[in-house]
């Protein structure tokens, strides 16, 4: 039975009833998208009925925390240790003959839009995107693989632009680029949780392989088959594979396309890639993400990883919480033990020193609970004293996804100390109790 991929999760999300079925017919212009928006990616939705494809689209699939342990074998508590172990204990992979992707193979005359349902989302969106594609190049040196959702503008046939904000790829591309040599990658549609979160891992940092980041979350080896024509290996059990190659010094102009903070990304020249075979399951599900806050969920997992790291080296640390509102980036929620007063201002420095793109970080005590707004927002309120308490550290380095850090290209880094003193006055921040509130069995009353 199969275990791995989109169909697999497919089961498990009907099983447990958290799968919605549209059946009405869609146009994959705005309309998908503007179903996928309503539900801000938080219910995985499958549409049976696309105007004008034979296939059918899944998307919504990864906005949910909850769902996202589950599918994990894992829980709130442990998720960052189980993804520590993932990194630091890659395990092998599973070359298989033969898998469901290779059951079609298209060589000749591929043109993409009438082969799948690829949605536009916005007014101002310069062309269909491929927005939830995972793509994979190997090291040539160290055989190491990694992946990565990268959008993908869809020119015409099988020609697409590349959108890539990462330094290890970028700086491949341009030594290649300057050989004059071409980049092998292959996309990877439809896929399941492990495979995404193992795509998230920064590669600058960890420079491990994705692929054995994956074997070793999933507690199995991933099953791979041969690409057919670029030398790579791409999940057995995939719904879609694109194998193509970035032909060298050939850029096209890519974008608006409306990102996940909401505004319009700008337009730039980024590489073209000429896809050379397409690989596909009978039937196959096109995999899509509606590009709002909640599709970044996995990205906040893996960068919840490292802010932990960070702030472990310096502070007692409960838990860290990168939140989506914050587009999965911007903003985190930080919980410590606090044991002398200096550790709250130390856990500001360390998150904001984390990562770039961390804007905003709030150190609350071990009684707040981090995923709760209302509870961290009561913390701001009742235990922050603006002058003493707020740290700005202005003019640093941001994101260019923040259309206010793009004015100036800098931006201000803020840290709110919420903990409550230690000493004589820390009784004052006792939280009221009502005894044995948590034995209560609330269906008992009703
Ligand atoms: C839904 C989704 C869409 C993304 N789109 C892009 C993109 O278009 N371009 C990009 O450079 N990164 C994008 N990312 C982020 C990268 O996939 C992510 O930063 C990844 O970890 C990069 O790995 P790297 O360190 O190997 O570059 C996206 C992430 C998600 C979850």
């Amino acid at each position: 039975m199969e275990k791995q991929m989109l169909r697999s999760v497919l089961k498990k999300l009907k099983e447990n009833n958290e799968l919605k079925i549209c059946k009405k017919e869609v146009d994959i212009k705005f309309e998908l998208g503007a179903v996928l928006k309503h539900f801000k990616n938080t219910k995985p939705i499958l549409f049976e009925k696309v105007k004008r494809s034979k296939a059918s689209v899944i998307g919504g699939m990864f906005g949910v925390r909850d769902i996202w342990y589950n599918m994990l074998n894992s829980n709130r508590d442990e998720r960052i240790f189980k993804m520590m172990d993932a990194i630091a204990n890659p395990k092998p992979t599973k070359l298989l003959k033969n898998g469901p992707v290779l059951q079609n193979v298209v060589l000749n005359n591929i043109n993409l839009t009438s082969l799948f349902p690829i949605p536009t989302y916005h007014e101002k969106d310069s062309a269909s995107f491929i927005t939830a594609g995972i793509v994979l190049i190997k090291d040539p040196e160290t055989g190491k693989r990694y992946t990565s959702v990268r959008r993908l503008q869809v020119n015409s046939g099988n020609n697409l632009s590349l959108l890539i904000a990462s330094p290890l790829l970028t700086k491949q591309i341009e030594i290649l680029e300057s050989k004059n040599k071409q980049l092998e990658i292959a996309v990877i549609i439809g896929y399941d949780f492990e495979f995404l979160l193992a795509s998230q891992i920064s590669s600058s940092l960890y420079g491990v392989d994705k692929y054995g980041v994956d074997s070793a979350l999933r507690g199995e080896a991933l099953e791979l088959v041969k690409c057919r024509t670029v030398d790579l290996e791409v999940p057995a059990y995939a719904e879609i594979v694109l194998e193509g190659v970035v032909r060298p010094k050939n850029r096209k102009k890519e974008g608006p396309f409306g990102e996940l903070m909401g505004y319009y990304g700008g337009i730039g020249n980024h590489p073209t890639v000429d896809i050379t075979a397409v690989l596909h399951r009978n039937n196959p599900i096109y995999q899509t993400s509606f590009p709002c806050r909640e599709e970044h969920l996995s990205n906040a997992l893996a960068r919840e990883v490292e802010l932990y790291r960070s702030l472990d080296k310096m502070v007692d640390v409960n838990d860290v919480h990168i939140t989506t509102g914050g587009g999965c980036r911007f903003h985190a929620v930080v919980s410590i033990n606090k044991k002398s007063e200096g550790d709250s201002k130390a856990a500001i420095i360390s998150a904001l020193g984390s990562d770039k793109d961390l804007k905003h970080v709030i150190i609350v005590d071990e009684d707040i609970d981090i995923f709760d707004a209302d509870d961290v927002e009561g913390a701001i309120a009742t235990r922050v004293q603006g002058a003493k308490d707020i740290v700005i550290i202005p003019n640093a380095l941001g994101s260019g996804l923040d259309p206010s850090h793009n004015l100036s290209g800098t931006t201000d880094k803020v840290g709110i100390d919420a903990t409550k003193p230690l000493g004589e006055n820390r009784v004052n921040f006792d939280k009221a109790v009502i005894p044995k509130y948590g034995d209560i069995d609330i269906n008992k009353y009703f």
